[in-house]
């Protein structure tokens, strides 16, 4: 009997966001978080945030977008750091580590443009994985009602220097 080798997973190739991306990266985030997106702390964040494409990864694979990880300035405590979401991979992609992948060249992409943090809300399970903790972030201040569990800070300098203050507009 022979056997059939494993077909070759699909190249996926990370990106940095383009405009024209916009309607596909909307759509994985509908779908992926459905209308409660916008009740969404984050997205108090992201009504004054400055949206930075240059730091905001998508993974495309054979033309199709299956993944985000998008990237926005703010201050926080007066000091400048960024903040990531809406973060997602798409359904049928999970779990192979393109999440991962995409979080790390997003905090790269911010370490190489001067950025001293990138900070967050979501699950410390997950995101402890890669480097970000709710230690440096606990005196982060957000503009609405948030379990403080899920704020999370990774330090890109390499030190542990935690965030503090209130998030205000870049
Ligand atoms: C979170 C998400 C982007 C991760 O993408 P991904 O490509 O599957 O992530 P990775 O492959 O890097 O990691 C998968 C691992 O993380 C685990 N994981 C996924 N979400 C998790 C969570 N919320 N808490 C704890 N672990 C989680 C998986 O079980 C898997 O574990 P394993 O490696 O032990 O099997 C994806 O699950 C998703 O789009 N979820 C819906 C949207 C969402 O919740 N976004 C985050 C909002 S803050």
């Amino acid at each position: 009997m022979s056997v059939q080798p494993h077909a070759p997973q699909p190249a996926l190739t990370l990106q940095f966001e383009r405009p024209e991306d916009g309607p596909a990266v909307d759509g994985l985030i509908d779908r992926a978080f459905g209308p409660g997106r916008y009740t969404k702390v984050s997205e108090r964040v992201r009504e004054f945030a400055q949206f930075a494409p240059e730091l905001s990864v998508v993974a495309v694979s054979q033309g199709r977008l299956m993944g985000c990880a998008r990237m926005w300035r703010v201050r926080v405590g007066g000091q400048p750091v960024t903040f990531l979401g809406p973060f997602a991979v798409d359904q049928g992609e999970r779990n192979a580590g393109f999440g991962a992948r995409m979080i790390e060249r997003a905090c790269e992409a911010a370490r190489a443009a001067g950025e001293t943090h990138v900070f967050l809300v979501g699950d410390e399970p997950y995101f402890g994985r890669v480097g970000f903790s709710g230690a440096l972030a606990t005196g982060v201040v957000m503009p609405a009602p948030v379990d403080q569990r899920r704020v999370l800070a990774r330090d890109l300098t390499g030190g542990d220097t935690p965030l503090s203050g209130s998030v205000t507009p870049a």
